[in-house]
């Protein structure tokens, strides 16, 4: 009956509009190594491949925001060794990387507590994200030492402050000002939620924003996922019909 956009791109052929923002809980770098009787930290070193290859399939499709969940708050409880191993790779990676997400117009940005990341790959982080600051084509947000849980309560926190400063009033409290005071302001929700390593779980990645995201898991471990994959996946996300609560 309603005459509305959504409505019209309904059916099976029909083809939404590719995403926006792909969110990623890039799973299973542990396991994959296990399978090959490798050291876990070997499987994390494979998977920095595939996060090189995500970010170049969001680039070439024209997607604006990507965002990649590489470190949960959870994840500081695993043993000191893999830890400082992520930490190491992670600095490796933000070096690496750097000249091509230059070359290739993309703008780096971190979303969690990054204060307890150690020094040096704060400092890594810190001269990617402005040397890179004005590029325009890809975002690239990656998720690190991030909780959704963590980062709603610091939100919750800075509006308590507003109120008690006498700066707002607890019935101006809206969606819109809460989501000002989360990490991701200014970005749109995620589209597309992929997890890979098939666990049906959000493991407190993007609590509030994946409110109406479409939620694509695939047993596939991160070090395996690639590009024709991706591609699949992005593919038939378009083939989905998003509702938004309505008929
Ligand atoms: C995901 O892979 C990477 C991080 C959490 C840093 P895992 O290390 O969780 O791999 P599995 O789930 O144990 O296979
Ligand atoms: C989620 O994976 C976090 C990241 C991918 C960084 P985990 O392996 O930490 O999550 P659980 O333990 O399976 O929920
Ligand atoms: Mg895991």
């Amino acid at each position: 009956m309603s005459s509305n956009g959504a409505s019209q791109r309904q059916g099976a052929e029909a083809k939404t509009r590719p995403p926006v923002h792909v969110a990623i809980i890039m799973d299973g770098n542990g396991r994959w190594a296990q399978k090959r009787l490798l050291s876990r930290i070997l499987g994390h070193e494979k998977g920095s491949e595939a996060v090189r290859m995500a970010a170049r399939t969001c680039r070439e499709q024209g997607i604006a925001f990507l965002t990649l969940y590489a470190f949960s708050t959870e994840n500081w409880q695993r043993p000191k060794a893999e830890v400082d191993a992520l930490m190491r790779l992670l600095r490796r990676f933000l070096k690496t990387e750097l000249p091509e997400m230059l070359q290739n117009n993309i703008r780096l940005n971190v979303i969690g507590r990054i204060e307890k990341l150690p020094m040096d790959v704060r400092q890594a982080l810190d001269q990617a994200i402005s040397a890179t600051q004005g590029n325009t084509a890809l975002q690239l947000n990656l998720a690190l030492s991030y909780g959704g849980r963590d980062e709603i309560t610091r939100a919750a926190q800075a509006l308590a402050a507003e109120v008690q400063a006498g700066s707002l009033r607890p019935e101006d409290i809206s969606e819109e000002r809460l989501s000002s005071h989360l990490d991701t302001r200014g970005i749109p929700d995620p589209d597309l939620l992929i997890r890979t390593g098939g666990d049906m779980r959000i493991s407190n990645f993007l609590l509030w924003q994946l409110a109406y995201s479409e939620i694509f898991v695939t047993p596939t471990l991160w070090p395996d996922f690639d590009r024709e994959q991706f591609l699949k996946i992005l593919d038939e996300f378009q083939t989905r019909e998003r509702r938004f609560g309505r008929v």
